[in-house]
């Protein structure tokens, strides 16, 4: 059983991606010679590698309103935030993730894809990329029209009771959560967890086992928008490294993978526009 754990150290499917249409010689506007190059390496990569995949965490999504974690703007500095996505938390008083997550998991039928999902689902869309692996919750690479995402941290379209099993739907859900109440089994009292991954659960052992076959498969992975300290999640990405494959990371804070990758880029916007224009 892999545990979830923190490490301190409208379909757009038709839109074109870039690097059918990219000119491996036009200057990337804006940008020093050393971009240029590293970018136009990139492009060359991707058109010849047989088995690229892409890892997204939170700051994809930051685009669409959506507050990542550790970033700077993220949500982990709020008080209390950290307890949001506990396990023994919640078992302690449910009605906590509840309020917190009123405007935030129970509006995400009101967020539309951002400038990475749509450039992911063009590169699916013209052959380039197998497989997205996304530690999000938030579903927006499949409201972008991408077709093969790997959720490893689960989702909330489904929610259980934790002590009959039965099942509900997110829109049940989020009607009692906007109304301010925290919902409860109406079978037997027990309380109900959406299908999200929390802190000190198990992780979804298919799309695990699946996110690290694809992985050992890849001879590169695109790892976008992600600080990587969240295990297992976070040692994806290393699986394809230790295969032989090669990561570019894109993020604007360092992380324990930096190391070892092939190269980095700093900003998920210009790095999507350069793959979409
Ligand atoms: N949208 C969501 O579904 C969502 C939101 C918050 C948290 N989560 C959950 O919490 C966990 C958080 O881990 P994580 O690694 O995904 O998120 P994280 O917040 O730890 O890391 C996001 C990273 O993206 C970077 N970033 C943000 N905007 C950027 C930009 N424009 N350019 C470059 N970098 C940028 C941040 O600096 C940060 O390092 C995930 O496992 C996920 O399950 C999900
Ligand atoms: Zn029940």
């Amino acid at each position: 059983m892999i545990w979830l754990i923190i490490t301190v150290s409208t379909s757009y499917h038709n839109e074109k991606s870039a690097v059918k249409r990219y000119h491996p010689k036009r200057l990337v506007k804006g940008q020093p010679e050393k971009y240029y190059k590293k970018m136009n390496e990139l492009i060359e990569l991707i058109k010849s590698a047989e088995y690229v995949t892409c890892f997204t965490g939170a700051g994809v999504s930051t685009f669409s309103g959506i507050r990542d974690f550790r970033g700077q703007n993220g949500l982990y500095n709020d008080p209390d935030a950290d307890k949001i996505f506990d396990l023994n938390y919640f078992m302690h008083d449910p009605s906590f993730y509840y309020r917190k997550s009123k405007n935030f998991i129970y509006v995400l039928d009101q967020k539309s894809p951002g400038i990475v999902h749509k450039m992911l689902a063009g590169l699916e869309h013209d052959g380039y990329l197998k497989a997205i692996i996304t530690q999000n919750i938030d579903l927006l690479h499949q409201k972008a029209g991408s077709k093969n995402v790997i959720e490893v941290h689960g989702s909330p379209m489904k929610h259980h009771c934790l002590s009959c099993g039965s099942e509900w739907g997110y829109e049940d859900i989020a009607v009692i959560v906007q109304r301010d109440e925290t919902p409860k089994c109406d079978k037997c009292g027990g309380i109900i967890k959406p299908d999200i991954t929390f802190f000190g659960e198990s992780l979804p052992a298919e799309a695990i086992d699946e996110a690290f076959n694809l992985a050992a498969k890849s001879d590169l992975m695109l790892v976008l928008g992600s600080s990587l300290v969240v295990q297992p999640a976070a040692s994806i990405p290393l699986q394809t490294v230790r295969a032989g494959g090669k990561i570019v990371i894109v993020n604007n804070m360092s992380t324990p993978l930096d190391s070892h990758a092939w190269k980095l880029f700093p900003d998920l916007e210009s790095f999507s526009r350069e793959l979409q224009v």
